[in-house]
């Protein structure tokens, strides 16, 4: 899988650290030539002698070898490889990084190197949250750093929260990504909504519905693996999604989820409405917990939630391509074409609820792809290969540059 890539390994004095011994087995194993890069204080966490077993190759950490005085070349590094990789990366060399301090040989390969960077940050909870933390990652995003982002969980001090390394599996799989994903839709911006939405009645209390958001998940991690820029708007579920081409905006409401839609879409060269939107939300959402006693029956008023899809729809502008979906139980084809020509899509993809397998909360689904002139029925599939279908048809929908 990683045959003949070459790969700077930083590894960070982090508690994490134990952690990218596994991560620098993977990528041997998948036949990456790997080159760890030690900072002085990840040598208190692992022995280099670990980790240059496993890489068959020494560990470089100081500018020259004490008993030798060998030197040794950031510069070189910095155009051997084909990808650098610091796991974990601490809040102090995420600082340095930001700011150009090079003063160890680990960030100094980083100022030198011409081959794209990722980074696994790992920290305490309330260094995470840090106001510096979190400049200093946007400055490197800026940069063109790429992030795997710290999981929440139980941390090395003992508290809750954000900040722990990402699995190694989940690094290798960023790593998998970028050698491997195409480029083909580099450049061109995404924006997917999906999943249900919670419409409020009290505090505790909601209407919604069981679209699992799975499809639109689908559909998510196959643009962003064909290298656009994806931003997902998503109502609460409980899947998720790792790449770093997908940037996920966690919505509650209808109303939460087009003003998400409608600040992404203006900049988006497609847009694919694959939530299931509430049509219509409680006209009064209660502050304290609705009590029973008392009350033998109960009216609810509602009014209307803006249609999201036709909302952008009515500002689509010449070449911008949107998607919606149909989930229909009779004449669908009818149906889809109405939505088609209402809410200014450019194509709908129609499941229909009488086929076994498709729909919600399956992880197959049976589509048929409906544009102006044309519609294109598909077998049964894996909602990542619907995913693929949809996305192929989009293609042909794109203007041409
Ligand atoms: N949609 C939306 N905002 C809404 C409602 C729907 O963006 N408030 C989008 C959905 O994401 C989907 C498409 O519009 O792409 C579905 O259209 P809709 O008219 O809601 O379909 P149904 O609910 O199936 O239609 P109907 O209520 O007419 O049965």
């Amino acid at each position: 899988m990683l045959q003949g890539k070459k790969i700077v390994l930083g590894i960070c004095g982090g508690i994490a650290a134990y952690k990218t011994v596994s991560l620098l087995r993977l990528l041997v194993k998948a036949g990456a030539e790997v080159q760890v890069v030690m900072t002085p204080a990840a040598k208190e966490f692992i022995t280099p002698v670990t980790l240059s077993s496993l890489s068959r190759k020494p560990v470089v950490s100081e500018f020259f070898t004490a008993n030798t005085g060998e030197w040794h070349s950031h510069v070189d590094l910095g155009l051997w490889a084909d990808l650098m990789v610091i796991a974990p990366a601490t809040a102090s060399t995420i600082g340095k990084m930001a700011n150009g301090i090079a003063d160890n040989m680990l960030v100094t390969t980083y100022l030198s190197a011409r081959e794209p960077v990722m980074i696994a940050p790992a920290m305490d909870f309330d260094m995470y949250l840090h106001p510096t933390t979190r400049r200093n990652l946007a400055t490197l995003q800026a940069d063109g750093v790429m992030m795997v982002e710290a999981e929440a969980g139980e941390l090395a001090s003992g508290l809750q929260g954000k900040g722990r390394m990402a699995e190694p599996e989940v690094i290798f799989d960023h790593i998998l990504h970028f050698f491997n994903d195409s480029k083909e839709l580099a450049g061109k911006k995404v924006l997917i909504t999906a999943g249900p939405t919670h419409e409020r009645l009290d505090p505790v209390r909601f209407i919604g519905n069981y679209s699992s958001g799975k499809m639109g998940y689908a559909l998510a991690e196959e643009f962003a693996s064909r290298g656009a820029e994806v931003t997902l708007v998503s109502g609460p579920v409980s899947i998720s999604t790792s790449h770093a081409g997908i940037k996920r905006v966690d919505v509650g409401s209808a109303l939460e989820m087009d003003a998400a839609a409608r600040s992404a879409f203006a900049d988006c060269d497609i847009a694919v409405f694959a939530a299931a939107v509430a049509d219509y939300r409680p006209a009064m959402a209660a502050d304290a917990k609705i009590k029973r006693e008392g009350v033998e029956t109960m009216d609810i008023r509602l009014v209307r939630n803006p249609d999201i899809a036709a909302g952008c729809g009515a500002l689509k502008r010449e070449g911008q391509v949107t998607v919606g979906f149909a989930l229909e139980t009779d004449d669908g084809v009818k149906a889809a074409k109405a939505k088609l020509r209402n809410k200014n899509l450019d194509m709908v993809v129609l499941n229909t609820l009488k086929d076994a397998g498709a729909g919600f909360a399956c992880d197959t689904n049976k589509v048929t792809i409906i544009s102006k002139n044309d519609a294109k029925s598909f077998p049964l599939k894996p909602k990542k290969e619907v995913a693929s279908d949809i996305v192929n048809e989009i293609l042909h929908c794109l203007p041409n540059e």
